[in-house]
């Protein structure tokens, strides 16, 4: 941005927008992905060539992309891909499916170590209980899973039971994370969602007594949703002593029942960050950290597992002993995106895999890569997308970025910096870039404020396009799962 004053501007214009506060996982957001008919191979040759200047271990995410039907249609807020679920039949062929895609990446991926996995979706527990096992050994027909890694599956409350539960465990998954959004039966019945909160604590004493790390999903912001409501639900999910909690703020956007029939109800961004502020307090005082915006984490637990993916995908570059390495993050089966970054000279692609199941079959039947779009980073596109990915752990350590960029971030983004300075949301030290205070409800601003000139000349680039993607949602997904309208 041209000075400090058009940064307090920008900010001025756009902090009350509801929509202006969803989080970026990324840049740029998947509306820029627009390169259709990628060269596949040409992509993998080009990861293994970077692969021997910064080796990558590979993050791996596996989609499931069915769900419950609920009335309003997808629990009313969700902007994730997914289909309607209608039998175990959906499962089978879908399994069938992902592992003949497993089967075009396995010379590709052949040596390649992997960080981590996780199952989401979509709903990765409808899966019945001899379905468990055969995910993973779909997962070892391409890799070799070490020992100790961490596996998780992601579900709703309504669908785990102890056999599964079991069944999961044995067959090498390590932690589960769970959907539950809100306790509250009154507001729960505005998605649809046939959940009730005596499953969920039902599900937690089961994965307690299996010895089944689980993480638990929070909406804030609900239509109608009061502070008390909201708190009220914190404390009793801190109180039942799951180690790890996600708040994140509702995001209404797209063809939502939501966003189309409730927005009257909705609480406004500035009540939305007094929630966040009520929520932050309440979580720290029952002993969690924050660690993003929306993750806390109860660090006196003794932990098997830490939430690996999540903070790998917070810093994918990193050193070993060895030198630099990189995270990559394949997003397998429908809908999964991935991000194969190359290095900083010569950055690699994020992509992904079709949202429309039919779709997905049909490439892998034509022996296609089911590939729906993509990006191909460029030099400063790439420092963007590491900067994002690193601000959700609150902080850049500047040291790092030199190391692997040649920059200084201070230097690169000095009048955003200060502009935020001001504002008392970012901390600028010899060291590191932190954010603090409101700035973290708020780095979506700052976010979009470091990438705005990019934008502005992506924008200018690429014709108007009519394809419907709002920003990425958190682990989200998994971390990685994007989010676009498919069911019409
Ligand atoms: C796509 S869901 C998949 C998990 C599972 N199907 C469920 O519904 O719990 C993953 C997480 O994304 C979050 N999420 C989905 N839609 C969201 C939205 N519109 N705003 C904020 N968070 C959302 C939810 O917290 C959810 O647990
Ligand atoms: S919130 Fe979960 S269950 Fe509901 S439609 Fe989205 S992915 Fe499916």
């Amino acid at each position: 941005m041209r000075n400090v004053q058009a940064v307090h501007a920008f900010v001025e214009k756009h902090r009350r927008r509801r929509q202006s506060n969803k989080v970026l996982h990324g840049h740029p957001s998947p509306t820029h992905w627009l390169e259709r008919d990628i060269a596949m191979p040409e992509v993998l040759r080009a990861r293994a060539r970077a692969n021997q200047e910064i080796p990558k271990r590979v993050n791996l995410y596996v989609g499931t992309p069915y769900c419950l039907p609920t009335e309003p249609d997808r629990c009313g807020f969700c902007l994730f891909p997914s289909e309607i679920y209608t039998g175990r039949r959906q499962l089978d062929e879908y399994l069938e499916y992902l592992e003949r895609e497993g089967d075009m990446f396995r010379d590709h991926f052949a040596g390649t170590e992997l960080a981590s996995i996780y199952f989401g979706g979509g709903t990765s527990n409808l899966y019945k209980t001899d379905q468990y096992p055969r995910l993973m050994e779909i997962v070892r027909g391409v890799f070799d899973i070490p020992p100790q890694i961490e596996v998780t599956l992601e579900g709703i409350p309504q669908t785990f039971s102890h056999d599964k539960l079991l069944a999961m465990q044995q067959s090498g998954m390590t932690r589960i994370s769970m959907g539950v959004q809100v306790l509250d039966d009154e507001l729960i019945k505005a998605s649809g969602r046939k959940q009730r909160a005596d499953q969920v604590f039902q599900t937690l004493e089961w994965c307690a007594a299996l010895g089944l790390p689980a993480s638990v999903d929070l909406i804030f912001g609900w239509p109608k949703q009061t502070i008390e409501q909201m708190v009220r639900d914190l404390e009793t999910i801190a109180a039942t002593g799951v180690t790890h909690i996600t708040h994140y703020e509702l995001n209404v956007a797209g063809r939502t029942d939501f966003a189309r029939h409730r927005r009257g109800e909705l609480p406004s961004t500035e009540e939305n960050l007094e929630m966040y502020r009520i929520g932050k307090t309440v979580l720290e005082a029952r002993g969690y950290t924050q660690v993003t915006p929306y993750d806390f984490e109860r660090q006196d637990a003794n932990l098997p597992s830490s939430y690996l993916y999540e903070e790998l995908f917070r810093r994918p570059f990193q050193t070993d002993g060895n030198g630099p390495i990189g995270f990559d993050a394949w997003g397998w089966g429908y809908a999964g995106i991935s991000f194969f970054f190359g290095t900083p000279r010569s950055p690699g692609w994020a992509f992904m895999n079709q949202v429309r199941i039919d779709e997905y079959f049909r490439c892998i039947r034509e022996h296609r890569f089911p590939v729906m779009r993509g990006f191909h980073y460029t030099p400063p596109d790439l420092r963007l997308h590491l900067l994002f990915q690193e601000l959700q752990g609150l902080g850049v350590d500047r040291a790092a970025y030199r190391r692997f960029f040649g920059l200084d971030v201070v230097e690169e983004h000095e009048t955003v910096w200060t502009a935020f300075g001001d504002l008392g949301w970012v901390r600028v030290s010899d060291d590191r870039v932190t954010v603090l205070g409101d700035g973290v409800f708020y780095l979506p601003l700052i976010q979009n404020a470091l990438a705005y000139d990019r934008l502005m000349q992506m924008r200018k680039k690429q014709p108007a396009t009519t394809v419907s993607v709002p920003e990425p949602m958190p682990v989200l997904a998994a971390p990685a799962t994007p989010a676009v309208q498919t069911r019409e």
